[in-house]
Order: structure tokens, then C-alpha cells, then sequence
């Protein structure tokens, strides 16, 4: 048995809680999936030893320092870009995430909005309940093929590689992708070219984002980049919103000087009802739902929750952003 006090920030899965108490913890949970008001997350955190929180809540620089006792800090996501992991460093405060087992459901979102967008799946949907359904037109709503086209991926990693295994399952579609490192097993895998960030520009019919979000990325879609890019091209992003300039992308598919986009993070979130992009034919939107179905968000919080009991009772925690702090 353990005195521990963990702190959920929210509703996450039962089995975070049912795993936690079994182990011993002593839980506080809430009864909503609302964030709470930071000024709480902040002033709650203190009276407890660990926090299983998510990408909204901001851990950031001040959190820490108000929150340098923590022992460990969860994190129930694969990206931790809401957490200050250089300020966690300096604290010695290590943090787990849950890699790997969101991996397939978020190739489906970024594979699913690949085909609807290029269909114009949402915007026609629309169409149907504003009574625009009429008779068959031999040339309105056309989308374009996926055979044979070439995917781009930024960021070849677990996603994009499944991303880019179902493109070529489906569509025979060549690979190309930009990394900051090459990844050998996927190039002999999936035959895939690595490319500078331009030729991904350039060449790409669709292109993928899979990357963190990081100074590197923060911004990297902008006007510049649309403009480089394929009239023709479709821009798919289930990253993270702030990898892209959304007024850029917005004037890019306004301009024609991309396709269309299938989005499921967006700049800023949550997006706004009356934002243009929701108007848009050659548009798809989903609320970042990339990890959302009811398998892997339990996976997910059972893997956040073994972070926490492995930590403790020194297992190890399956998966840590910053290993050296327990060394
Ligand atoms: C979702 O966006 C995640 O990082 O898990």
C-alpha cells in the first residue's frame, strides 16, 4: 500500500482510476472532462505527489516551480508540447506519455480525411441538409484519384509510417517523407525517398504531417510553404495545429495554390464555428479526435496510470520523455 496522492485532471477512461486505487493511491478525480481553470490545476497539484493530465492542461514553466515537489507527471497523449519538459528536467520531476498504442487510430484519421477531402465528403454531406441534393450532375462535385499519387510525410515515425503503409495498401501511392533523421527500417519498408523540406514541398500530391510540435515546427506551414506547393496538393494535418499558419492555409486554398486540407488540429483549438475553412468545398475538420475510439483511450489510460504505479514501485515506467532523470 502507498499514501500517494495522485491527481486526474479530469475524466479520463474508469481504468485509469480502478488501476491507481487498486495500486494503493489515493485518487482525486472530477466528475467532468471540462480543463479545470489554471489557478486550480496549479493550487490542486500541491497537495498532491503525481498528476495524470493531458495535452490541454499547461504545465508549464510557472506550474513546475509551483509544483516542483511532484514525483511524476503522466501525461495521457503521445505529444507533450503542453509540458515545459526543460523546467520538469531542472526539477528532476520525470514524465511518461503513451506512444505506440494510438498509433493505428491516428493513421486512420489522417487516412480518412485523405479520402473524404478528396471527395469533399464533409462539404457535400453539408449540401444534402441544406436540400442542395437535386438531380445527378455528370460534372459537379468531382474530387480527384489517389492512385498512384505520391504521399509525403513529414515526419516518419510510428504514425506516419502507418499512414503511409495504408496509402500504399490502398492507393499504390509512392512515399517520399522529411525527417530530421532517416529512418532506414521505413525507406526499405515502404520504399519511401527521403527528401529535403522543399522537394516535400514540391513533389507531394498529398502531403502528411506526423511531426511534434517543436521550435523547429512551430509555424512551418505558412504562406511560403503553400506556395511551393502543389496546385493540385492536398495538406493533412493530425499533428498539431501550430505546425501550420491557418490564415495562410485558409488564403492558400482560397488562391488555389493548394487542393484542399483535411484537418484534425487546428491554429487555434478549438476552432471557431464560423471559421472560413468550415465553408470550404475541398475542407475536412474533425475536433481532434485522432486518438479517439474506445480501445485506444483505454489503452491509453491504462498506460498513463503504469506509468504512474511503475514509477513508484520501481518497475519503470513503460514510457518516459525523459529517461536521464532517472538514471
Ligand atoms: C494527441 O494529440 C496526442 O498527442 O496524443
Amino acid at each position: 500500500m502507498t499514501n500517494k496522492k495522485v491527481l486526474l485532471t479530469r475524466r479520463f477512461p474508469e481504468i485509469a482510476t480502478q488501476m491507481l486505487k487498486q495500486a494503493g493511491f489515493l485518487v482525486t478525480t472530477r466528475d467532468t472532462e471540462e480543463p479545470m481553470l489554471q489557478d486550480e490545476l496549479v493550487a490542486q497539484s500541491k497537495n498532491h505527489d503525481a498528476v495524470l493530465c493531458t495535452l490541454s492542461d499547461k504545465i508549464n514553466t510557472d506550474y513546475i516551480w509551483q509544483n516542483a515537489h511532484l514525483d511524476v507527471i503522466s501525461q495521457f497523449a503521445v505529444g507533450y508540447d503542453n509540458i515545459d519538459i526543460y523546467e520538469a528536467n531542472k526539477q528532476g520531476i520525470p514524465v511518461g506519455y503513451t506512444p505506440d498504442v494510438l498509433t493505428d487510430a491516428t493513421a486512420d484519421v489522417a487516412f480518412g480525411l485523405m479520402v473524404a477531402t478528396s471527395r469533399k465528403m464533409f462539404y457535400l454531406h453539408k449540401s444534402i441538409i441544406a436540400g442542395n441534393w437535386t438531380y445527378f450532375k455528370p460534372n459537379s462535385n468531382l474530387g480527384i484519384e489517389l492512385k498512384n499519387k505520391t504521399l509525403g510525410v513529414l515526419g516518419l515515425g510510428r504514425i506516419g509510417t502507418e499512414m503511409a503503409k495504408r496509402c500504399r495498401g490502398a492507393y499504390k501511392m509512392n512515399v517520399i517523407y522529411h525527417n530530421r533523421n532517416r529512418n532506414a527500417e521505413a525507406e526499405k519498408q515502404l520504399d519511401a525517398e527521403y527528401v529535403s523540406f522543399d522537394e516535400l514541398l514540391r513533389k507531394s500530391d498529398v502531403l502528411s504531417l506526423h511531426c511534434a510540435l517543436n521550435d523547429d515546427t512551430k509555424g512551418l506551414f505558412d504562406h511560403s510553404a503553400f506556395k511551393k506547393m502543389k496546385p493540385t496538393a492536398i495538406f493533412i494535418n493530425t499533428s498539431r495545429g501550430l505546425v501550420h499558419n491557418e490564415a495562410d492555409l485558409i488564403e492558400a486554398l482560397r488562391e488555389g495554390e493548394v487542393w484542399g486540407a483535411g484537418l484534425d488540429v487546428t491554429n487555434p483549438e478549438p476552432m471557431k464555428p464560423d471559421n472560413p475553412l468550415l465553408q470550404m468545398e475541398n475542407v475536412c475538420v474533425v475536433p481532434h479526435i485522432g486518438s479517439a475510439t474506445v480501445e485506444t483511450r483505454d489503452e491509453m489510460a491504462k498506460l498513463a496510470a503504469q506509468n504512474i504505479i511503475g514509477f513508484y514501485n520501481k518497475q519503470g515506467m513503460a514510457h518516459i520523455v525523459n529517461p536521464e532523470i532517472l538514471k
